[in-house]
C-alpha cells in the first residue's frame, strides 16, 4: 500500500522511481510514540518509510484495520481497550528511495467567512540610501496593530541613523540591535534573517505572519486585501518554488558548490555532495511565515536543523532554498504554499549580466525596477494572490509608485504637494566614510564657491563653510541636477544653512557631415554604470583621478542592419591617447557600454572621447577628471599632488600609428598640453582651488540657492541685491514639504499614517 505513503503530510512520490533500498523485520514496542513515526515521514520525499504490516498488539489486542495504514497512523495506534497505552507489534519496514518527489502544494482561501484579526511583522532589510521611499513603504503598510522589524546593512549608517528615530515613536517598529554586512547572495542573510526572527519572538509580539520586505518592495494590493487573504490562511508557510528539474535548479543556483563568505566576499571553494535523504527545494527568498514554523526553526535543532544549519552556512543565496528545504523535510511540509504573495519584474536578458561578480564568485540574476511601461504586469496580478511587487526604485521611475499607490486606494494625491519630485541623499556630513569622501566634498566644495561668485555679483558676499548634505533632485522622473546644503557666514557674523542647486551640461557633439550620426542617441561618461537599468547612478558625473569612467552609448535601431566596426578613441588633457576600443554594433548590443583600460591616477582635466568610423568621426564627447583638493579627508600636500596629479601616461600602449582627422592635438599644441599638464601638479592651496573651480565651472550649471531662515529673516532675506528664497518654499529643495516620503502623523482613531 505504498501509494498512501506520506500523503497525510502532503507530500506525493512518483511511485513509478521507487526503489526498495532496504527492509527488515521486527517490533515497534519501542518505537511506538508518535514522533518517533514522524521522524520515518520526515525523511518523506526522498526515502520513503513505510510500516507494511502488523499483526497483533502487545497489549494482547488485535488492531481491527491493518493493511493500507500509513506509519504514523500505525505508530499511533491505542489499545483499543485501553488508549493510554500504544499498540506495539510486529512489522515490516521496507525503505524506499523515491528519486524525484512530486509535491502537492496546498491551495490557499480567497475568502474567510469569519474575519479573524491578523497581525503581521514586516521584517524590512534595507540597504542603499533610499531613506524617503523606505518612509513611503512604512507609511503604506502602517497599522497600529502591525509590527515592522527593520534591518539595515551593516555598512549604511545613513540609513540607519535615520530610521532609528521611529523606535522612539512607534512602540511597534524595532531596529535590528545586531546588525550584519548582507552582501549580496551571501550567508549573511540568511543568519541576518534567522537572528531578526529570533529577536521577533523574543519581543513577545503577538503575530500570525512574518513578511520580508525590500526597500524596493511595494504592495500592490490594499493592505485590507492582505490581511483578507492571511487571515483565512492562518499557519500555512508561503514560499515559492523554482518550478523546474531539482537537478538543474541545484546546479543554476550552485547548491553543489560549498561558498565561505569572508570580507564581503563569497568565495566559492569547491564542490561538495547534498545528503541524501533530504529533499532540496527553493527558488525566491521572499516568504511569509507562520509563527509555529518559525519557532521550530530558531528553536532548539533537532537532527534535519543541525545538519542544514551546517550546508546553509555554506550556501550561496542561502535564503532562497533554506526555508524551503526545511517545510519540505519536516513536520510543516502540509503547511507549504508554493506562491510567494510577490510579482518579480524579472528581464533576464537585462538581469542576468553577471552583475554582482565583484561580490560573489557567481553569476547571479536580479530583476529589474518597474518602470511606466511594466504598468500592465502589475495590472494582470488583479485577480491573483500576489500582494507585493519588486523592485521599485523611485530614483529610476517614481510614475510606477504613484500609479501603484491610486490603484490600491490612495485617493489623496491630489492634496500632495511635490508628488512627482523625488530626493536622495547622496551624501550625508554624519555619514561615516564622510570625512573620507574626497572626490564628491572637492566637486561641492567648487560649486558652493561658484554660487558664492554668481551671489557677489549681486553684491551679496557670503563665505561657504561645511558640505553637510548632497542631494540627487528628480522631477517627474527626469534627473534635474543635485543640491548641495551647506553652511555659510552671511553679513559677516550670521551662520545660515544654504542649498545650492546645479547641474551638469551636456557636452555631446554631433558630427552632421557624416551619416551616422543619425543613429546616434546616447554618447556619454560617468562612472557607476548599472548593466541591468542601463543608467549611471553617478547622475551628476563627478570623476576624480582614482574614478574608473566608462562609456555608455546608444544606437537606434536601423544600424544593427549595417552591423558596423566602429572605434572608440580616449584622449587624456594632455592630448596622448589613453585607450583605443573597437566595438561591433548589431541588434544585441545597440545599447552598451565601453570601459577603458586606463590606470588610476588619470590626468586631471578635461577628457575628450570620440566614435569613428574608420578615420571619420561621427560623436565625440567631453568629460572631466576633477582634481582633488583633499586627500584621506584633509587638504591635498604637494607630495600626494606628485602622485596623483600627475596622470599614469607611462602604462598607456603606443597608438602613435593612429591617424584621425579633427581629434588628436597637432605636435605643436600637444607640446604645450603636455606642459600645462606638468606644471599644473605643482598647484596646491589657493592655485588648485582656482584650477578645480575653472574646470567645473566649465562643466556645471548653477541653477538657484535657497536658504533655510531662522525666526530673525521670516521669509525672505536680502543679502545686497539678492533676496534668498526660504528653502521650505523652494520647489526644488529638498527641504519642501514632502508627504509622501516623510512618515506620516499616526490617526489614533484608524491606527494609520496619515
Ligand atoms: C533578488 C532576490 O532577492 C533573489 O531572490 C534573486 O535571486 C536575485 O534577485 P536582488 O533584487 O538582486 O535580489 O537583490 P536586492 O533586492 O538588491 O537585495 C536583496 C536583499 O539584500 C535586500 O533586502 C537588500 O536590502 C539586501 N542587501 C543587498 C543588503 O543588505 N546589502 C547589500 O549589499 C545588497
Amino acid at each position: 500500500s505504498r501509494t498512501t505513503f506520506g500523503k497525510h503530510l502532503g507530500c506525493y512520490v512518483d511511485e513509478k522511481k521507487m526503489r526498495l533500498l532496504t527492509g527488515f523485520y521486527g517490533n515497534y514496542a519501542n518505537t511506538n510514540t508518535p514522533s518517533a513515526c514522524l521522524d520515518i515521514c520526515i525523511q518523506g520525499g526522498f526515502i520513503y518509510a513505510g510500516v507494511q504490516y502488523a499483526s497483533e498488539c502487545f497489549c494482547g489486542e488485535s488492531i481491527p484495520q491493518l493493511s493500507g495504514t500509513v506509519a504514523d497512523e500505525m505508530c499511533d495506534m491505542r489499545c483499543p481497550g485501553d488508549p493510554t497505552q500504544h499498540c506495539g507489534g510486529y512489522f515490516t519496514m521496507n525503505i524506499y528511495e523515491t528519486g524525484l518527489s512530486k509535491f502537492k502544494p496546498r491551495v490557499t482561501q480567497t475568502t474567510s467567512t469569519k474575519k479573524e484579526p491578523v497581525q503581521i511583522v514586516f521584517l524590512l532589510t534595507l540597504n542603499g540610501r533610499a531613506l524617503r521611499q523606505v518612509h513611503r513603504l512604512i507609511n503604506a503598510l502602517y497599522r497600529s496593530n502591525h509590527y515592522f522589524y527593520i534591518h539595515v546593512d551593516k555598512r549604511q549608517d545613513y540609513l540607519h541613523r535615520k530610521l532609528s528615530v521611529l523606535e522612539h515613536q512607534f512602540p511597534n517598529i524595532k531596529l535590528a540591535s545586531s546588525r550584519f554586512s548582507t552582501i549580496w547572495g551571501g550567508a549573511s542573510l540568511l543568519t541576518m534573517l534567522l537572528a531578526a526572527m529570533k529577536d521577533c519572538m523574543a519581543l513577545n509580539w503577538q503575530w500570525d505572519f512574518i513578511i520580508n520586505l525590500s526597500e524596493s518592495d511595494f504592495p500592490i494590493k490594499s493592505l485590507e486585501e492582505l490581511e483578507n487573504f492571511l487571515s483565512a490562511n492562518k499557519g500555512l508557510n508561503f514560499v515559492k518554488s523554482h518550478g523546474r528539474e531539482v537537478q538543474r535548479f541545484i546546479k543554476k543556483q550552485g547548491l553543489d558548490k560549498t561558498f565561505i563568505e569572508c570580507d564581503t566576499h563569497m568565495w566559492r571553494v569547491g564542490e561538495r555532495k547534498l545528503p541524501r535523504g533530504i529533499v532540496i527545494d527553493g527558488g525566491s527568498d521572499w516568504i511569509a511565515l507562520s509563527p509555529e514554523f518559525v519557532s521550530y526553526i530558531i528553536g532548539k535543532q533537532d537532527e534535519l536543523l543541525a545538519g542544514l544549519d551546517v550546508i546553509f552556512r555554506h550556501t550561496l543565496l542561502p535564503a532562497e532554498s533554506f526555508f524551503h528545504t526545511v517545510l519540505r523535510n519536516s513536520r510543516f511540509c502540509d503547511s507549504y504554499v508554493d506562491n510567494n504573495l510577490h510579482v518579480t519584474n524579472w528581464k533576464r536578458k537585462l538581469g542576468c549580466k553577471c552583475q554582482h561578480k565583484h561580490v560573489v564568485d557567481w553569476c547571479g540574476c536580479s530583476p529589474n525596477d518597474f518602470r511606466t511601461e511594466d504598468w500592465p504586469r502589475i495590472q494582470n496580478t488583479q485577480d491573483r494572490q500576489l500582494f507585493f511587487a519588486r523592485k521599485f526604485e523611485p530614483v529610476i521611475n517614481q510614475e510606477i509608485v504613484n500609479r501603484v499607490e491610486q490603484y490600491i486606494g490612495f485617493k489623496d494625491h491630489y492634496l500632495l504637494p511635490n508628488l512627482e519630485a523625488y530626493w536622495q541623499s547622496i551624501y550625508n556630513i554624519e555619514d561615516l566614510t564622510a570625512s573620507t569622501d574626497d572626490i564628491i566634498l572637492t566637486h561641492a566644495a567648487s560649486i558652493v564657491r561658484h554660487n558664492a561668485r554668481i551671489l557677489l555679483e549681486e553684491g551679496c558676499r557670503i563665505e561657504p563653510d561645511e558640505i553637510v548634505e548632497i542631494t540627487s533632485y528628480n522631477y517627474a522622473d527626469v534627473y534635474k541636477g543635485n543640491l548641495i546644503l551647506h553652511k555659510a557666514i552671511i553679513h559677516d557674523r550670521i551662520e545660515i544653512l544654504i542649498e545650492t542647486w546645479y547641474k551638469p551640461k551636456k557636452h555631446m557633439e554631433l558630427n552632421f557631415d557624416n551619416p551616422y550620426v543619425d543613429y546616434i542617441k546616447i554618447f556619454k561618461v560617468s562612472s557607476d554604470y548599472d548593466q541591468k537599468e542601463q543608467t549611471f547612478r553617478n547622475l551628476a558625473n563627478v570623476l576624480g583621478p582614482l574614478s574608473e569612467p566608462v562609456l555608455q552609448y546608444q544606437f537606434s535601431a536601423q544600424l544593427d542592419k549595417k552591423s558596423e566596426n566602429l572605434t572608440i578613441i580616449w584622449l587624456d588633457p594632455a592630448g596622448a591617447i589613453g585607450d583605443v576600443n573597437s566595438i561591433h554594433v548589431d541588434e544585441t548590443n545597440l545599447t552598451n557600454f565601453i570601459k577603458p583600460n586606463l590606470k588610476p591616477p588619470l590626468l586631471p582635466g578635461i577628457w575628450k572621447v570620440g566614435l569613428f568610423d574608420q578615420n571619420k568621426i561621427i560623436v565625440s564627447t567631453k568629460f572631466l577628471i576633477s582634481p582633488l583638493e583633499y586627500f584621506s579627508g584633509k587638504d591635498l600636500s604637494p607630495q600626494e599632488s606628485n602622485i596623483i596629479h600627475s596622470g599614469s601616461q607611462n602604462s598607456y600602449k603606443n597608438f602613435s600609428h593612429l591617424k584621425v582627422n579633427n581629434f588628436i592635438p597637432e605636435h605643436e599644441e600637444s607640446i604645450l598640453l603636455q606642459k600645462i599638464s606638468q606644471s599644473n601638479v605643482q598647484r596646491i592651496h589657493q592655485d588648485l582651488k582656482e584650477w578645480i573651480d575653472g574646470l567645473s565651472s566649465e562643466f556645471y550649471n548653477v541653477l538657484g540657492s535657497c536658504i533655510m531662515t531662522n525666526k530673525e529673516f521670516h521669509d525672505k532675506l536680502a543679502c545686497g541685491h539678492h533676496k534668498f528664497e526660504n528653502c521650505v518654499s523652494t520647489q526644488w529643495s529638498s527641504l519642501s514639504p514632502d508627504p509622501k516620503g516623510s512618515i506620516g502623523k499616526l490617526n489614533k482613531l484608524n491606527g494609520r499614517l496619515e
